[in-house]
């Protein structure tokens, strides 16, 4: 007999648990850059096409079948639509893996950066980065911090710290989930509605929000902007990964999806716009240019604007302390719903206890998100990321980013829209519903955001060449631009071949 399947104490528990899962580093360190090399105000249209067409109606889907089959991804896909529904609940699975690695592997540097805040982040003179190739400099620069701290083995130490306080959260599954984001989440807002404060007040930091939220219509000629915001919209309402549907398991079957789904969209749309506020207005007053990778962002060029909020070395310290215990908070609160999904996914197929998924999760987890902390410099002209493991995470980024979630996102809507049948799904959303779907949700399920997903994925794919990573200056390490995508996608297929045919434990 396995234990009966727990549930969440409370509806606001759910709320607090999926809205945080939501509310993290898409909202923080991927949304400005994106926005950023977007081109601002261009980001928007397809920005709010992606909320509204792809973002509510797939997180309906996602929010749906979990309180249906009152079952994680893959097997709720397998009971609606068959073993290949299966196999696409595994295949994300597998991916959610590689992004999780990845995702504890920064928020281990933000926890570094957090520490720093308090030691020599601040302070002037800090040598220049991988000192034996270059002069020091006598400034204070947090590129050169964040580079000295990726170049040791000390964020190994941050990122198992990361890893314990996830497994403790989840220790006990939604009971121990829902303690943790009461108090996560309201701190995560309050932090940031601080720093967007300051940001605002600082002599000319509306610029910055001019030209972040003054929508400009050249973007919507690019296919890159578009692909950037859809990646952007499934990444940050955490869709894709199962993750969605593993919290939506845990709500009795009457809850109102429909609801909830405008709810958390509308509660993570509101953070991202108040970090947009915070960041922009810090970088337009310090004439900061966030170009470079994604990490540059929130790692040197935020930590540079911190430095100048003040001439005191007190206040400067607290708003960098500030900001990262915000980001590794608003990330811990993702990071156990990445953890959650396949943990709920193994519970369920296997009947193993929590305890056991878990670990079976974290070992080879804890190992792959220390590859990403490796020291060693392969790239000393930082022409691409430095390091070996910050040049792993970059090029893992990449693909699973941009094609893992598109790709899950275009096969779960034809397998609910043509296998199981979108009027179905309707039909169960709207039992609940106050605010009923339309004929339209049915349309855009079969036939509209199967199409607009394949044209994005197929678009960007073709325009791939040079392959990503290819033209960095890194000798010796070259291989690693093919190896990284074939290497992701070899695992992840076979994993879920694996996992699809082995067999299901009934309870
Ligand atoms: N949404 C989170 C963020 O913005 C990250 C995240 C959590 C996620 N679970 C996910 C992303 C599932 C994709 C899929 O940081």
């Amino acid at each position: 007999m396995s234990a009966p399947r727990q549930n969440w104490q409370s509806k606001l528990g759910f709320i607090l648990a999926a809205s945080g899962s939501a509310i993290g580093l898409g909202n923080i360190v991927f949304f400005s850059s994106n926005a950023y090399q977007y081109g601002g105000g261009a980001f928007y249209v397809p920005y709010f096409v992606a909320l509204f067409v792809l973002g509510m109606p797939i997180m309906m889907v996602e929010f749906g079948i979990g309180t249906l089959t009152q079952k994680s991804f893959p097997m709720a896909l397998s009971r609606l639509a068959g073993r290949r529904g299966e196999f696409v609940g595994w295949w994300s699975i597998g991916s959610a893996l590689f992004i999780t690695m990845y995702y504890i592997a920064i928020l281990g540097w933000a926890l570094g950066m957090m520490i720093g805040a308090f030691g020599s982040l601040f302070e002037p003179g800090v040598s220049a980065p991988f000192a034996p190739f270059a002069e020091p400099t006598p400034e204070p620069n947090a590129t050169v911090y964040f580079f000295n701290l990726i170049s040791t083995w000390n964020p190994l130490v941050y990122i198992i710290i990361i890893w314990l306080v996830n497994l403790f959260i989840l220790r006990q599954g939604t009971h121990t989930i829902e303690k943790a984001v009461r108090i996560f989440v309201p701190l995560m807002w309050l932090f940031m509605v601080i720093l967007a404060i300051r940001g605002l007040t600082l002599p000319g930091g509306f610029d910055g929000v001019m030209y972040l939220f003054t929508p400009a219509m050249d973007g919507i000629k690019e296919p890159t902007v578009w692909k950037g915001a859809f990646s952007q919209m499934f990444f940050s309402l955490s869709l894709g990964l199962g993750t969605m549907t593993a919290y939506a398991s845990y709500l009795p079957k009457d809850a109102d999806q429909v609801n909830n789904s405008m709810l958390v969209s509308f509660l993570n749309c509101s953070f991202e716009f108040l970090a947009g506020l915070a960041i922009f207005s810090l970088l337009f007053v310090f004439a900061l240019n966030p170009a470079g990778t994604t990490l540059s962002l929130s790692f040197f060029v935020i930590p540079q604007g911190i430095n100048e909020l003040s001439a005191v070395p007190w206040i400067v310290r607290l708003f960098g302390f500030l900001f990262y215990l915000l980001v590794v908070l608003a990330g811990i609160t993702s990071s156990i719903s990445l953890i959650e999904a396949p943990a709920s996914a193994l519970i369920d197929k296997f009947r193993i206890s929590r305890r056991r998924a878990l670990a079976l999760i974290a070992i080879p987890c804890v190992v792959g998100s220390c590859l990403f902390a490796l020291p060693q410099i392969i790239d000393p002209g930082l022409s691409g990321d430095g390091t070996l493991g910050l040049t792993l995470l970059d090029i893992t980024d990449h693909w699973v980013f941009n094609y893992s979630l598109l790709t899950v996102g275009f096969l779960e809507v034809l397998m609910i829209g043509w296998v199981f049948g979108a009027g179905k799904l309707r039909a169960a959303l709207n039992e609940n519903a106050h605010i009923k779907l339309g004929g339209w949700f049915e349309v855009l399920i079969r036939y509209l955001l199967p199409v607009i997903l394949l044209v994005v994925i197929v678009t960007s794919l073709m325009q791939e060449w040079p392959l990503y990573g290819s033209t960095y200056d890194m000798p010796g390490y070259g291989w690693l631009t093919i190896f990284i995508p074939v290497f992701w996608l070899a695992f992840t297929l076979l994993f879920a071949l694996y996992i699809t045919r082995a067999k299901t434990k009934e309870a």
